[in-house]
């Protein structure tokens, strides 16, 4: 494990982006370990998170091979569903959050054109219900995640005027808490995972104005703790992961210098590993692809120089693939 010293954690060199890179391409073929058994109904995710942080740190024609990307293609193609909608992994029912997956991956290998957005678009409408929120599957769960993957994966396929925007924001509006924050359903305790998907789906579906900035500015700000990292929630341990979910929603809001980032970036290079590469959620644990992806995220929200693809904070995925979207990053719809 590496340790930074305050002032060298901004250079280039400090992220180990070819040892994270051959980490990630190890994940990826591996078939035979237990992680892998123990994350089939998830691939699709687990491949979105690889893929795109490989994307951010402009390692994808180096780690993943042409060969490489029509198998991932292929294994994505063989979670569709009947519905429209894409499973986790094969086999296992059509989901929102791997649907959404499946048009980030799509988007990431630049090949949208491979999608059927129809089928896309009429599952997404089919999860919509009356007051405006999004179930999940058709077991009904419903969750402002769900709410998020669905006004994502219809701006990313540019049709979201095609769902209740207005319902959908409304919902995301009565999740909202006295602390500024947003829970998963009504009265549901404030997480930052959920702050980032209400505060996404809110700036997607144009109704920021439904946040308390400086509330929730506050809120997320306090979730730093004295090693530097971010929680999730009060009095929880930091976690690299919520170097994602709190720094994208105050990056949304404008306001990432309301932390320390100089120790929150040194936080999550502690959590590298830095020869066999991988990120894990805190110092000295096991590194995992998820917790890659959202340190090398956070650390791209941040300006880390080694994120030479900078990754937008609503789409959590490269401006330049927004670009060839004809979607204007976060950032760029500011100046
Ligand atoms: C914490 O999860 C994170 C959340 C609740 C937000 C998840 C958001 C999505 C699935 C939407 C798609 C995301 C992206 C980046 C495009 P956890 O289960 O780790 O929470 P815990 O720390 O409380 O266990
Ligand atoms: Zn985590």
């Amino acid at each position: 494990m590496s340790s930074p010293k305050a002032g060298d954690c901004f250079e280039k060199s400090s992220l180990a982006v070819e040892a994270h890179g051959k980490f990630i391409a190890r994940a990826s073929s591996s078939t035979d370990t237990l992680e892998h058994a123990f994350t089939e109904h998830l691939r699709l995710s687990g491949i979105y998170w690889g893929v795109c942080a490989l994307a951010t740190i402009g390692r994808l024609d180096a780690d993943l091979g042409a060969e490489k990307r029509e198998e991932i293609l292929s294994y994505v193609e063989s979670c569709r569903c009947e519905s429209g909608a894409y499973s986790g992994g094969v086999g296992h029912d059509g989901h929102i959050l791997y649907t959404l997956s499946a048009v980030q991956i799509y988007a990431l290998f630049d090949e949208m054109d491979r999608l059927n957005p129809d089928a896309i678009v009429a599952y997404v409408k089919s999860m919509q219900r009356e007051d405006g929120s999004f179930q999940g599957d058709e077991w009904g769960e419903v969750d402002t995640r769900f709410t998020y993957c669905a006004l994502s994966a219809l701006r990313l396929l540019n049709r979201l005027h095609e769902v209740d925007v207005e319902g959908a924001c409304a919902y995301i509006n009565a999740c909202k808490n006295f602390d500024g924050g947003f829970g998963a359903t009504p009265g549901g305790e404030s997480h930052a995972g959920q702050v980032f998907t209400c505060v996404g789906a809110l700036a997607i579906g144009g109704r920021l104005d439904y946040v308390d900035g400086d509330l929730l500015g506050w809120w997320l700000a306090e979730r730093q703790v004295k090693m530097g990292g971010l929680n999730g929630r009060p009095e929880k341990l930091p976690d690299v992961c919520y170097s994602w979910w709190v720094l994208s929603s105050l990056s949304v809001l404008g306001k990432t210098h309301w932390i320390d980032r100089d120790a929150l970036c040194r936080f999550i290079l502690r959590c590298q590993d830095v020869t066999s590469g991988g990120i894990s959620d805190r110092p000295d644990d096991e590194p995992d692809v998820y917790h890659t992806f959202f340190g090398i995220a956070g650390l791209s929200l941040m300006g880390h120089p080694a994120a030479v693809e900078p990754i937008d904070p609503l789409f959590a995925l490269p401006n330049s693939v927004l670009a060839r979207l004809g979607i204007k990053p976060w950032i760029e719809s500011k100046e």
